[in-house]
């Protein structure tokens, strides 16, 4: 199996070298190269890599012009490479080349994708100022919040990790900022994710690239992958479709009413179309990507889900304005909320059941080598 280590390079002056020379002590002899994808600005960091590619046949270099980020440097990178198994890595040596020997090891005996983690026992982030980590820990909090495949694992923020060909290639990888491995988490095709535990290392030359712009990049880059992705956007469709529905309630109510009906047949038709336009929109939109039961039967589930949701708002409303005395109309509104959490989970689980295949996670085994340095 050939590896590639893609390095994305910012004006790292002659930090390439080390991290070149160290990777062909740690490699050899296994086949691999080391693709570096450089952006930089400053011609001695050019220089450098170029000399680097030109004295050692291991080392492939790409100098990108009028293109900047470290995300789709990383992208270019996964085009360029050879190898059977990609690694990617920081060109400051805060990444320990050491690391990717367990990854390799891991790769081979078939995880798809080996994210050395800090955040593991045996891990650690050391290389970062006490303010880094604090931003680092809320970024990884709002990541975890917002999408679903970054929830499982513990350090989706790295920019070290190990991927099949497979998971990448021919995914639509278009990322805003830096945070690559959140896109391959979110984007990629895969089945199984291994957490090797390792020490970052402080910066050997340099300074770090993070700004506020940066951070903001983040948040644009969540925004975009769970608009993109069915299973991280379907709560917030959901809740529009829900609004969606008292519209068309209140519109098919005030016509019944003004043609004569009486309240109470108005409101029951009224409801009942609400609740099939919900049923179509959820259908057509919220899980499309997840009608694997007949059209029928899905129709039946999803008035089954809510007739029983309007079970569990009145039983929860009268719970707590009779028991607890809360005021009628708060216990309605927290009855509504029970309701809306019953019917999001029970339509996802059951009406539109997804077929996909449980992630596998194996449990985190410290290995020393892994943590060796
Ligand atoms: N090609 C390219 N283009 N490379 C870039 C760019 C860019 O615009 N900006 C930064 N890089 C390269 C740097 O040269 C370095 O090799 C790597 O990307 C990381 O940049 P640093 O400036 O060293 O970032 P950091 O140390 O603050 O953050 C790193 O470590 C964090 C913790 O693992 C990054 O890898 C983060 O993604 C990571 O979360
Ligand atoms: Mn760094």
């Amino acid at each position: 199996m050939k590896v590639s280590v893609i390095v994305p390079t910012f004006n790292e002056g002659r930090n390439p070298l080390l991290v070149a020379d160290t990777l062909l002590r740690v490699l050899d002899p296994m086949e691999f190269e080391v693709v570096f994808v450089d952006d930089s600005n400053d011609p001695s960091s050019i220089n450098e890599l170029e000399k680097l590619s030109e004295t050692r046949p291991w080392v492939r270099f790409e100098h990108r012009v009028g293109e900047r980020g470290l995300g789709t440097a990383v992208v270019r990178g996964f085009e360029l490479a050879q190898g059977d198994l990609i690694a990617v890595m920081d060109a400051d040596m805060q990444h320990p080349p050491e690391v990717l020997r367990a990854m390799v090891r891991e790769g081979i005996a078939g995880a798809d994708i080996v994210i050395p983690s800090r955040f593991v026992p045996g891990g650690g982030d050391g290389g970062l100022s006490p303010f880094r980590k604090l931003v680092s820990w809320v970024a990884r909090m709002i990541g975890r919040a917002a999408l679903q495949r970054v929830r499982t694992v513990s350090d989706p923020t790295s920019g070290f990790f190990l991927v099949r060909r497979t998971v990448v290639e021919g995914a639509p990888l278009r990322p805003i900022g830096w945070k690559i491995l959140m896109e391959v988490l979110v984007r990629g095709r895969y089945e199984s994710i291994r957490e090797i535990p390792y020490q970052f290392q402080p910066r050997i030359a340099g300074s770090s690239n993070m700004s506020i712009k940066e951070q903001w990049n983040y948040l644009r880059h969540i925004a975009r992958l769970v608009a993109t992705s069915p299973q991280d956007r379907r709560k917030y469709v959901f809740a529009a479709v829900g609004v969606s529905g008292v519209f068309v309630n209140m519109l098919v109510y005030y016509t019944l009413v003004r043609l004569g009906l009486d309240l109470w047949a108005a409101a029951m038709l009224s409801g009942a179309v609400a609740m099939f336009t919900n049923f179509l929109l959820n259908d057509n939109i919220t899980w499309s990507d997840a009608r694997h039961a007949p059209a029928f039967s899905r129709l039946l589930r999803y008035v089954a889900t809510a007739m029983a949701g309007i079970g569990i708002n009145i039983a929860v409303l009268s719970l707590i304005a009779h028991r607890l005395g809360v005021h009628y109309l708060i216990a309605n509104l927290a009855g509504i909320a029970a309701a809306m959490v019953w019917n999001f989970y029970m339509n996802n689980l059951w009406t539109w059941r997804s077929r996909r295949k449980a992630m596998v996670i194996p449990a985190v085994s410290p290995s020393a080598e892994s943590i060796e340095s």
